[in-house]
């Protein structure tokens, strides 16, 4: 996917993706990433998601990734924060108290933007790209956290019914890239209740990744 599919969505709205509302699969199984207070959650391909705010509200601090700038501006309206806006080492930054956003390609960052890593949460991210983008994209997001522990939510489903993204995702799909660094378990497999793109019945399914050292 390039990043003017990810614009070009943003640009004409068409954001079925974004809940609108926190994940309760999120709500349901944060606990199991044994977080304490203050600990910090890096949220990679983050778009304007509610649970960021659900986050903050739990008392973390949250790192989020996201091309779109429209997106992250949202992102702060919606939170009533008034950010504040920088440049850091090829990027634009909107930060607050507690929240920092990179504006830009998650592809591009590095231990400078993103560091000290408790957790990684990815709604929406993973499933996102195409099979072509996912062995950098689980080794940046590996490199960035330190292989911290992840909660991985997303979706299964009949491929062959609709093209992606969303991509439908299962235990191969994860341990191809996840394994041997992680180990994997899932934890909740809910009928999502919506069909992919109208036509495709699936399954949330929220995956815990720990880390095989741990
Ligand atoms: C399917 S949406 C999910 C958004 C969010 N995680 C959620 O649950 O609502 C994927 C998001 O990733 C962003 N995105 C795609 N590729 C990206 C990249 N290379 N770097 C940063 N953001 C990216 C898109 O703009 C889009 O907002």
């Amino acid at each position: 996917m390039k990043a003017s599919f990810w614009f070009e969505k943003w640009q004409a709205r068409d954001i079925a993706f974004h809940e609108g509302k926190v994940n309760k699969l999120l709500e349901k199984h944060i606990d199991t990433l044994k977080l304490r207070d203050g600990s910090h959650v890096f949220v990679p391909l983050c778009g304007k998601t509610k649970d960021i705010a659900w986050l903050l509200h739990k008392g973390y601090k949250v790192t989020g990734a996201e091309l779109s700038e429209e997106a992250v501006k949202e992102l702060f309206e919606e939170l009533h924060v008034e950010p504040l806006v920088d440049n850091f080492l090829g990027f634009k930054v909107y930060k607050s108290l507690n929240l920092t956003v990179y504006v830009g390609d998650y592809f591009n960052l590095t231990t400078a933007h993103v560091h000290s890593v408790d957790a990684v949460y990815d709604r929406a991210a993973f499933i996102a790209l195409p099979a072509s983008m996912l062995r950098n994209y689980s080794r940046k997001l590996m490199a960035l956290s330190k292989t911290a522990p992840q909660l991985l939510v997303g979706y299964r489903y009949d491929q062959s019914l609709v093209p992606g993204p969303p991509f439908s995702i299962d235990e191969i799909t994860i341990g191809k890239y996840y394994r041997p660094d992680y180990q994997l378990t899932c934890l909740d497999s809910v009928d999502s209740g919506e069909k992919i793109k109208g036509i495709a019945p699936a399954f949330e399914d929220c995956w815990l990744l720990c880390p095989n050292d741990s």
